[in-house]
């Protein structure tokens, strides 16, 4: 019961390492709020959680939309008495093609969903802490924040961004006891990972071999690390951009 009595909220909470991570926190002993987009997937992870026993509420939210995310955090603080741990983790990887034909609205909206969607999950997760003694906040970015990926232009510099902004709020709220870090999923079994298949089908042998473990990795295994970095176990570790990756980085 790692994170025992704290309230989370997590962004993009209806699918895959949002929700596998709502789910680990509840079971921890957190309340969950989960913000989505998708409003069928989230009230089904909300209920599943409930049905185990835990403490879940659903939100619908389009982090893209400042107003959604305010409202979600104010619904955790309402609701759950508090804020401990932001989990901005809502992303899409948008249309797959290379710069020179790179859509200038889908760069925008990538942007928009993926850096301005943790940003203000951040501005609003802080003030929220900053008048609850403190909390945590994980970005999830990607190892493409790091390596150059192929036909992805918004979605490589929002993970970046999301480097950037995760340090930076970490110097600013180190005396706050706000820590604040960073996720690099590498190749991670969930439904974006089948869409970037039908995009690109020759994907699937090459992230076969792209990361140095065999196989992908689980949601659960990401939702271990967001576990650790929301918890009191991680009270040291700050502006970390943590690489979950099976060794992804490490290869020639
Ligand atoms: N799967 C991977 O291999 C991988 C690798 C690196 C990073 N990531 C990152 O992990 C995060 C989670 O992705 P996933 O792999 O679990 O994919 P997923 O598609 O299973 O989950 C993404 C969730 O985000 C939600 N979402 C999308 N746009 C939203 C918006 N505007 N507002 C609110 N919610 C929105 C979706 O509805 C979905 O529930 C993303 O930020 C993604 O970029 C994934």
């Amino acid at each position: 019961m790692v994170v025992n009595d704290k309230v989370a909220v997590v962004t993009g909470g209806a699918s895959g390492i949002g929700e596998a991570t709502a789910k680990q926190y509840c079971e921890h002993g957190a309340s969950v709020v989960v913000g989505d987009v998708d409003e069928e997937g989230g009230e089904e992870a909300v209920a599943s959680i409930v049905a185990d026993g835990g403490e879940a509420t659903f939100v619908p939210t389009d982090v893209a939309e400042e107003a959604d995310v305010k409202r979600l955090i104010e619904t955790a603080v309402d609701t759950y008495g508090g804020l401990d741990v932001v989990f901005n983790n809502a992303g899409t990887e948008g249309a797959l093609a290379e710069f020179a034909e790179y859509d200038s609205a889908d760069f925008d909206r990538v942007v928009a969903v993926n850096l301005r969607g943790a940003f203000y999950g951040m501005k609003y997760g802080i003030q929220a802490m900053l008048a609850d003694g403190g909390g945590s906040i994980v970005n999830t970015s990607s190892v493409a924040s790091v390596t150059g990926i192929m036909g992805r232009a918004g979605y490589s510099a929002s993970k970046a961004g999301i480097n950037g902004m995760t340090r930076a709020a970490a110097m600013e709220y180190a005396t706050d006891e706000i820590r604040v870090n960073a996720i690099l999923p590498g190749i991670v079994n969930t439904s974006m990972q089948d869409r970037v298949a039908v995009q690109r089908p020759d994907s699937t042998d090459r992230y076969e071999i792209s990361e140095a473990m065999p196989g992908r990795a689980t949601p659960e295994e990401l939702a271990n690390a967001v576990l650790f970095l929301g918890s009191d176990l991680s009270s040291r570790i700050t502006g970390v951009t943590l690489p979950v990756e099976g060794g992804f980085l490490i290869q020639p």
